[in-house]
């Protein structure tokens, strides 16, 4: 039963601006700092935006994967639109491949950068593809991750996203919406943001979409992450604690050894 992101992926990126391209590529570099030179992995590349940004923002060799067939043709897809509007971006260094972080990686080497925004905790094996990950990380690398936080609700979530995904359109049609109109007043209220607001580049719509019916879901605490990468001998960078309750907290993590 899972999720069909690849439809949701598809739908953003008919809508996808210029403006959404430039956000997402400002909070690419706020996270990962200085690209030039570097070789960036981009797990569960999604609408393929942040990889293309990467190179945009001077990575020598971008390669994008992604489980889902339909997100690498979107990727492809959005490639020439996307350097239509930033000439930085160079379609020649980046390829997007149909593979999954939890097998046939082993053939891809090792990168300077290892970036999944939102997708380990999607696997349904996410401490499997946290190991994966990292072992994809040069020495000195830096391992950039997102992953939904643990909240008291976050039980409560994994059932309405089981159901989404199990239950008929109407019961999926209806979860939607009082997922919508949760979501929007709960980030209007508490975090004092327009809703429609576009964060990373991304678009209120889709991400309650995303959020509603992505499954499998994991959760961790900031806690549980760092130290298992510190058991990993990762040092923590930086952390960017989401400001929701379940949003997905960031990391940025640098390989030792
Ligand atoms: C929430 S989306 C995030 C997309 C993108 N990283 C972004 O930040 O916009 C999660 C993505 O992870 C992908 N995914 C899920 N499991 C995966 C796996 N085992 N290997 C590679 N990609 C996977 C999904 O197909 C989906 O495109």
């Amino acid at each position: 039963m899972n999720y069909d992101f690849g439809q949701n992926w598809e739908r953003f990126s008919a809508a996808l601006s210029r403006q959404d391209y430039l956000a997402a590529r400002d909070s690419l570099r706020n996270l990962a700092g200085d690209l030039r030179g570097k070789t960036f992995l981009d797990i569960g590349c999604g609408s393929g935006i942040f990889a293309v940004a990467a190179s945009s923002l001077g990575a020598s060799e971008v390669v994008g994967i992604d489980r889902d067939p339909k997100c690498v043709q979107v990727s492809l897809d959005n490639l020439p639109k996307i350097s239509a509007w930033d000439g930085s971006a160079g379609a020649q260094n980046i390829k997007f491949l149909q593979k999954s972080i939890l097998a046939d990686v082993g053939d891809l080497g090792t990168f300077d950068v290892v970036y999944g925004w939102g997708v380990l905790h999607h696997t349904g094996r996410m401490y499997d593809s946290f190991h994966k990950a990292a072992s994809l990380v040069k020495k000195n690398g830096l391992l950039i991750i997102s992953v939904y936080n643990r909240h008291f609700t976050s039980g409560f979530w994994l059932n309405v996203k089981r159901l989404y995904n199990t239950g008929p359109k109407i019961l999926k049609i209806t979860l939607f919406y009082c997922v919508y109109i949760l979501k929007f007043l709960g980030v209007a209220i508490t975090q004092g943001k327009n809703p429609l607001g576009k964060d990373r580049g991304m678009k209120f719509y889709y991400d309650v979409r995303d959020w509603v019916g992505g499954y499998p879901y994991e959760y961790a605490s900031v806690d549980e992450v760092v130290q298992y990468f510190k058991n990993k001998d990762f040092e923590t960078i930086k952390i960017n604690k989401t400001a929701g309750f379940t949003g997905c907290n960031e990391f940025v993590f640098r390989r030792r050894t």
